[in-house]
C-alpha cells in the first residue's frame, strides 16, 4: 500500500515510502512484512529542509512525494543526513541533481563518508557540529551527535518549535506502514515486537552508545519521535524510550531462559525437552529455538529479554554443529553475551567440542555457568548427573541473583 504524504506537525510532512519488495534487510534480516523508509520535509518561512531521503530503488516515488508538498525545489536548501546507510541515502546523489540549491547537512564523520563513499563534492556538503542549529524561518533544527548508533557518523535532529525528534534508525522498527503512520493508527503489539527485533539485529552491539544517547536526550522534550523505520510516536513517545533503556541495559528478565539447540537425529532434542520441563517447573520462563529452523534474526530478538541462554548441540566433523556455530559467531560479532549467562550441553559420539563453544561464548561476553556438559546423546548415568547439576546451577544462578554476569 502506498500512503500519501501527510503532516506530522504544522508544516512538517512525512514523505516516506514503503518497501514491500525487499526480502532480507542488509541481505541478512528477514522482512516478512516489509519495511518503511520514513523521510520528512520541514517547511520554514524562508527555506525547506528534508530530513533524510530513501533507498535508491524508490528515488522517483520519493521525488513524487516531495512534489506534492513543495512546488519549487529551489526552496530546498538543506537535506539533513542523520545516518549514511544506503536505506536512507541511496537516493540522495540523484536528489541533489534535481535540487541544485540543496546542501547535505552532516556531522564531521558523515562528511568524510559522503566524500569518500558517495563521492559528493565538498561544495554540496554543510558540516554541523554537535549542538549546532539551522533556522529555516520559524523552524529551528538542532543537530545532536549520537555516534555509533549504529555507524560512527550518526546524529539525530530536533525541531525545536514543534518538539519533534527525527531519530533515524534509533527507535526504528521493521514492518512497512500499512494502516497509518502514527502509533495510534497501527497495531503497536506488532510494531513493538518488530522494533525489538530491529534493535537486536542492528543496534545491539552499541548498547553503551544507546545509553549515552538516551542520557544526552534526557533534557529534551520529545512530543513526537519520528524515526526512519516504522511508526511515528505521537501518542506515547515515552514508551519506546523506556523500552530502549530496558533493552540496552540488558535489564533482561532474570527468570527468562532461552534454549538454543541443534539436533540431527532428535536425541539432543530429548535432552532439551527434559531441561525445559525441569526449568519450567522451577517457575522459569522458557523459549526455544532450533538453529536449523529459526532464523538468527529471531534468536537475537528473543535473547534481548533473556538472562540465560542454554546451548545444546552435537559435535559435527570435529567441530560445532554448523548452524549452531553460525549463531555463536553472530552472538560474538554482536557482543550479545554482555550481561547474560550461558550454559552448554554438547552431545558427541567420539570427541567433545564443548571447549570450542565455551571459547566462542566467552568471547561473545557470556559468563558460562558450570558444569559444562559433555555427554553421549543418550546420556548414561554420569551424563544424567551432569545434566542435573547444570539444571541446578542454572536455577541457582537465576533465582538467588547472587552471581552477576560480566
Ligand atoms: C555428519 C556427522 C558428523 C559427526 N561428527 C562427529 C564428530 O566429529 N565428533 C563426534 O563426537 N560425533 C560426531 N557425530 C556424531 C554426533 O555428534 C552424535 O551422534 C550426536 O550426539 C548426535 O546428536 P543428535 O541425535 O541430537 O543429532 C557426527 C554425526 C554426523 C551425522
Ligand atoms: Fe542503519
Ligand atoms: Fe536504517
Amino acid at each position: 500500500m502506498s500512503l500519501k504524504p501527510q503532516p506530522i506537525a504544522g508544516d512538517v510532512y512525512w514523505v516516506g515510502v514503503n518497501d514491500d519488495a525487499k526480502e532480507l534487510f542488509e541481505s541478512l534480516w528477514p522482512l516478512p512484512f516489509g519495511i518503511s523508509y520514513n523521510a520528512y520535509a520541514v517547511v520554514g518561512r524562508d527555506t525547506v529542509a528534508l530530513i533524510d531521503t530513501v533507498d535508491k530503488r524508490y528515488t522517483y516515488e520519493y521525488i513524487g512525494r516531495i512534489r506534492e508538498v513543495i512546488e519549487d525545489f529551489d526552496r530546498v536548501r538543506y537535506i539533513v543526513v542523520n545516518h549514511l546507510e544506503p536505506d536512507h541515502h541511496g537516493a540522495t546523489p540523484d536528489i541533489l541533481k534535481v535540487m541544485p540549491k540543496a546542501k547535505l547537512v552532516t556531522s564531521v564523520m558523515g562528511s568524510r563518508i559522503l566524500s569518500s563513499v558517495y563521492r559528493v563534492p565538498s561544495d554540496r556538503i554543510f558540516i554541523v557540529k554537535d549542538g549546532d542549529r539551522i533556522d529555516l524561518g520559524g523552524k529551528t533544527l538542532r543537530f545532536i551527535y549520537t555516534p555509533w548508533l549504529h555507524w560512527p557518523e550518526t546524529m539525530v535532529t530536533y525541531l525545536e518549535e514543534d518538539r519533534v525528534l527525527f531519530s533515524c534508525d534509533v527507535f526504528g522498527s521493521y514492518g512497512s506502514l500499512q494502516d497509518g503512520i502514527f502509533d495510534d493508527e497501527v497495531d503497536m503489539n506488532f510494531y513493538i515486537d518488530e522494533a525489538r527485533r530491529y534493535f537486536s539485529n542492528i543496534v545491539i552491539k552499541y548498547t553503551r552508545n544507546v545509553l549515552e544517547a538516551l542520557e544526552k536526550l534526557k533534557g529534551i522534550e520529545m512530543r513526537i519521535i519520528a524515526p526512519s523505520h516504522g511508526p511515528i510516536y505521537r501518542s506515547n513517545p515515552n514508551r519506546i524510550v523506556e523500552l530502549y533503556k530496558r533493552w540496552a541495559q540488558s535489564a533482561s528478565e532474570r527468570d527468562r531462559v532461552l534454549i538454543i539447540y541443534g539436533s540431527m537425529y532428535g536425541r539432543g532434542e530429548s535432552i532439551v525437552e527434559y531441561i525445559a520441563e525441569k526449568l519450567n517447573r522451577e517457575g522459569l520462563k522458557i523459549s526455544l529455538h532450533d538453529v536449523s529452523t529459526s532464523h538468527p534474526s529471531y534468536i537475537l530478538s528473543d535473547l534481548v529479554e533473556a538472562c540465560m541462554a542454554v546451548f545444546v548441540y552435537p559435535s559435527y566433523d570435529a567441530g560445532i554443529f554448523p548452524y549452531m556455530e553460525d549463531v555463536m559467531r553472530l552472538l560474538q560479532l554482536k557482543q550479545v553475551g554482555r550481561g547474560r549467562f550461558a550454559a552448554v550441553v554438547n552431545t558427541y559420539a567420539w570427541g567433545s567440542t564443548a571447549k570450542q563453544a565455551v571459547e566462542l561464548l566467552t568471547k561473545a561476553g557470556f559468563k558460562v555457568v558450570e558444569p559444562v556438559v559433555e555427554t553421549k546423546a543418550v546420556p548414561d548415568e554420569e551424563g544424567l548427573k551432569k545434566i542435573e547439576a547444570l539444571i541446578n546451577s542454572v536455577v541457582d544462578v537465576l533465582k538467588t541473583g547472587t552471581a552477576q554476569p560480566q
